[in-house]
């Protein structure tokens, strides 16, 4: 069942939102070589204790898993998501990381992913992680009332296909607010003019993972890497629609 979103509601995801924003924006602003992903985790907790709000991946269940023991995935490289923070992942020049974290206070959360260049990295890094968030901004804007989930799925597929990236297999976005993952599902391949219609008040996050050798993944415990250990990388945003058009929560400045 797709939640639709009151004002009030509205606003208490724009809080939430806004914490995440400020954990990439800080997190981006730690990112050198040198810096471990324990360190880069830790300051995610401290931003959401200070906030009075609460981790929303930490401890987070699915069947047959342990609880997901960090406030962030931090993906290096040839990891798409769920990556696991540790004081011996020392990030190298060259690398790019995937920096995806949830925040939940008041009952409602948000949602949001970036991934980051760890010094300089090389052209391909570049160009895919151009193309990834290409992709996002493109399917938010086909984020209008009346338009169908189909319509963003598709327009992230044919992204990576143009720019010769492949879509991750059976990750996807999705609806978000009481709960991290709500309905609908928001595919990162399908047809336009299918799925569910948006409709005013809908909030849902949107996020491309796009690999440069294979769609396959292998997954380790909560950690998928690409089959062929090729780079991959992550944008996400949680968005709301809205009949004058989508609204990116998960931003800093918005105007
Ligand atoms: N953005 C990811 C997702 O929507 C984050 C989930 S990580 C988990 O699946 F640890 F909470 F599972
Ligand atoms: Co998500």
């Amino acid at each position: 069942m797709i939640f639709i979103k009151n004002e009030a509601e509205i606003r208490l995801m724009r809080e939430s939102c806004r914490i995440v924003a400020e954990i990439l924006y800080e997190l981006g602003k730690m990112i050198k070589p040198g810096i471990s992903t324990w360190r880069l985790n830790k300051k995610a907790e401290e931003i959401i204790t200070d906030n009075y709000a609460e981790p929303a991946f930490k401890n987070y269940q699915v069947p047959g898993l342990k609880p997901y023991p960090f406030a962030i995935c931090s993906s290096i490289n040839n990891e798409i998501v769920h990556g696991y923070s540790s004081k011996n992942k020392i990030l190298r020049e060259g690398d790019i990381i995937g920096i995806d974290t949830g925040a939940k206070k008041n009952g409602f959360y948000g949602d949001a992913a970036r991934t980051f260049a760890v010094g300089n990295i090389s052209e391909e890094n570049e160009k895919l992680l151009r193309v990834t968030q290409l992709a996002l901004s493109r399917a938010i804007e086909r984020c209008k009332v009346g338009s169908r989930i189909g319509d963003i799925s598709s327009i992230i597929e044919q992204t990576a296909k143009e720019n010769g990236f492949y879509v991750a297999d059976g990750l996807t976005g999705h609806g978000v607010g009481r709960e991290l993952h709500e309905d609908p599902i928001v595919p990162n391949i399908g047809k336009s003019g299918r799925g569910p219609r948006l409709v005013e008040g809908m909030t849902i996050a949107i996020e491309p993972m796009f690999n440069v050798g294979t769609s396959k993944t292998v997954e380790k415990e909560w950690v998928f890497f690409t089959a062929d250990n090729s780079n991959s990388a992550h944008f996400e945003n949680t968005v709301l629609i809205k009949k004058e058009g989508p609204e990116i929560l998960t931003l800093l400045e918005r105007n």
